[in-house]
C-alpha cells in the first residue's frame, strides 16, 4: 500500500499539552493534506512552538492524538510511538527547521557534512555521490560550492539558516516542521529566504506546519491558517479567507494589526 493524496498526512485530534497544571495547547484539531502548508499564528506564549514540538515528537502529548501517515500509507500514533521511531522519522520522513540554526545544525562539522549526514542516515555510503549531492543542495540554497568544507560558524546568520534548510530538504522529507524559519534575520535576508522556501515547497510538493508571527509570511507560504490564543485554536481556514475576512473577534484584532504578535 502506498500513501495516497486523498488522505491526510497528519491528523490532529483534541491535542493537549500541559506544563504543570496549565494547558499550553488545549483541544487542537486539524488535518494536514499532502502538499499543504498550514501556517500557525498567534501572540507570544499562545502555544505555537509547544504544538510544533508535540507534532514532531520532541515533547510528549498529554491528551488527544496526532496521527502521521507514513510513506507506506500506515498511520502512526505519535503520542504512542517510542523514542527510536520518532528519532527515525525526524531523520528521514520529516524535516525540522528551527528558528535558531544552532538548534538544527552541527557546528563541529563542515557544511557539506551537515547536509551529507542526512543522506547517510538513509543509507547512502558512496562518498563521492554524497559530496556531490550535498554540493548540489548548497547551491540550490545559494551557498557557493567552494564553501562546502567550511564550518557553519564561518557563515552569516542567513547562510546558516539556508544550510539548515539544505540539511533538511536533501532527503526529500514528506513533512516539514518549521518554527519561525526567518525569525532572527534582517528584513532583506528574510525576503530572499522566503522566496527560496516558496519555490522549494512548491517544487518538492512539501507538506508543512509553519509557525510564524508574521502574517505576510503566512500569506506567502501558507495554504491554510490556524490562529492560536492561550493554547486554543480560535480560527482555522484558508489563509486568504482568514486574513481578508476573519470571523472571530480575536482573529479580527490580529489582522487589523491592533495586536502586536
Ligand atoms: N519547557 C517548558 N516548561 C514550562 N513551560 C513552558 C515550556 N515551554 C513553553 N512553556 C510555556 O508554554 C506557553 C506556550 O509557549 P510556546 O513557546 O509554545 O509559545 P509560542 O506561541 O511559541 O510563543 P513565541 O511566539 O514567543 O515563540 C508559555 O506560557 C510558555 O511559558
Ligand atoms: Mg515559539
Amino acid at each position: 500500500m502506498s500513501a495516497s493524496s486523498d488522505e491526510p498526512i497528519l491528523r490532529v485530534e483534541g491535542l493537549r499539552k500541559n506544563y504543570g497544571s496549565r494547558a499550553v495547547c488545549d483541544g487542537i484539531s486539524f488535518d494536514l493534506w499532502p502538499g499543504e502548508v498550514l501556517a500557525v499564528v498567534g501572540e507570544s506564549g499562545a502555544g505555537k512552538t509547544s504544538l510544533l514540538k508535540c507534532l514532531s515528537g520532541q515533547t510528549p502529548i498529554d491528551a488527544g492524538h496526532a496521527f502521521y501517515r507514513n510513506a507506506k500509507g500506515r498511520e502512526i500514533d505519535i503520542a504512542a510511538s517510542d523514542e527510536t521511531l520518532l528519532k527515525r522519522l525526524q531523520r528521514t520522513e520529516w524535516g525540522l527547521i528551527h528558528q535558531n540554526p544552532r538548534d538544527g545544525l552541527r557546528f563541529g562539522v563542515s557544511a557539506g557534512a551537515n547536509v551529507g549526514e542526512r543522506l547517510m542516515a538513509l543509507g547512502a555510503r558512496h562518498y563521492g555521490n554524497i559530496r556531490h549531492e550535498a554540493g548540489d543542495w548548497l547551491q540550490r540554497l545559494e551557498i557557493s560550492g567552494d564553501r562546502i568544507d567550511d564550518l557553519p560558524s564561518k557563515f552569516s546568520g542567513g547562510m546558516q539558516q539556508r544550510l539548515q534548510i539544505a540539511r533538511n530538504l536533501v532527503t526529500k522529507p514528506r513533512l516539514v516542521f518549521m518554527d519561525e524559519p526567518t525569525g532572527g534575520l534582517d528584513v532583506s535576508v528574510q525576503a530572499r529566504l522566503l522566496d527560496l522556501l516558496r519555490v522549494l515547497v512548491r517544487d518538492l510538493g512539501l507538506a508543512a506546519v509553519l509557525v510564524t508571527h508574521d502574517l505576510a509570511v503566512a500569506r506567502l507560504l501558507g495554504d491554510r491558517l490556524l490562529v492560536m490564543k492561550d493554547g486554543k485554536a480560535v480560527e482555522l481556514g484558508l489563509v486568504d479567507q482568514v486574513l481578508d475576512d476573519p470571523q472571530t473577534p480575536y482573529a479580527q484584532l490580529l489582522v487589523s494589526s491592533v495586536l502586536q504578535i
